[in-house]
């Protein structure tokens, strides 16, 4: 009989579907998936807000072509962070709120509005400090789930993993638009625009 092997049974009864065995498992290792969860609304709120703001400052710096190509991958891997996660926060028992208002109040980050003066170098300031309030969330999600919750820890490295990338990138223009400095990211362009290379979500019909 299933129950008698080593894993055939557990804390939830068999064919119970106001638990899961998928939270439980978070709290038998110390975890807590509910605050998890919570910080994960959180976190995706900001990336839903930030989408939606750096598809007005990447208008903005028009006549500035190669900034306007990184600002159009950074914007687009953060709706691919959004949609990531957004799966994960249901299968943690929760919901994204009804009311996009309420998405946006409990955002963890600030949004990244357009400067009062919109030029290049306090655009790319604010898209530098947007990614710095990312790595700072992602990097807590990681704490909060490191050996208690894989599935969530693995995919809030892979995002950390592009914010890292998208700091690099803002440190590079600002430096240069700003300063007149060379500071490299060591990075080239993605092959696609927004190609999220860590964090992209399977896509529906993708046929390849
Ligand atoms: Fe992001
Ligand atoms: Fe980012």
């Amino acid at each position: 009989m299933s129950d008698e092997r080593k894993h055939g049974s557990g804390s939830v009864a068999p064919g119970d579907t106001s638990d899961r065995v998928g939270m439980q498992v978070i709290r038998e290792r110390g975890g807590d998936p509910e605050e998890i969860r919570e910080a994960l609304i959180d976190a995706i709120g900001a990336e839903f807000s930030t989408y939606y703001y750096y598809t007005n400052l990447r208008t903005h710096l028009a006549g500035h072509e190669d900034y306007k190509e990184i600002a159009e991958d950074a914007r687009l891997e953060d709706r691919a962070h959004f949609e990531l996660v957004m799966p994960r926060v249901y299968e943690l028992g929760g919901h994204i709120p009804r009311d996009i208002g309420d998405f946006m109040d409990r955002a963890g980050c600030p949004h990244a509005e357009l400067p009062e003066e919109p030029n290049a170098e306090n655009i790319l300031e604010t898209l530098l400090e947007a990614e710095r309030c990312a790595i700072r969330t992602w990097s807590e999600v990681c704490d909060m789930t490191e050996g208690c919750d894989p599935r969530t820890y693995d995919m809030a490295s892979r995002i950390l993993q592009e914010e890292i990338d998208h700091e690099a990138w803002f440190i590079e223009l600002l430096s240069m638009e700003r300063d007149g400095e060379t500071n490299p990211a060591g990075h080239f362009v993605r092959g696609e625009p927004g190609e999220a290379p860590y964090s992209t979500n399977n896509r529906i019909n993708d046929s390849a």
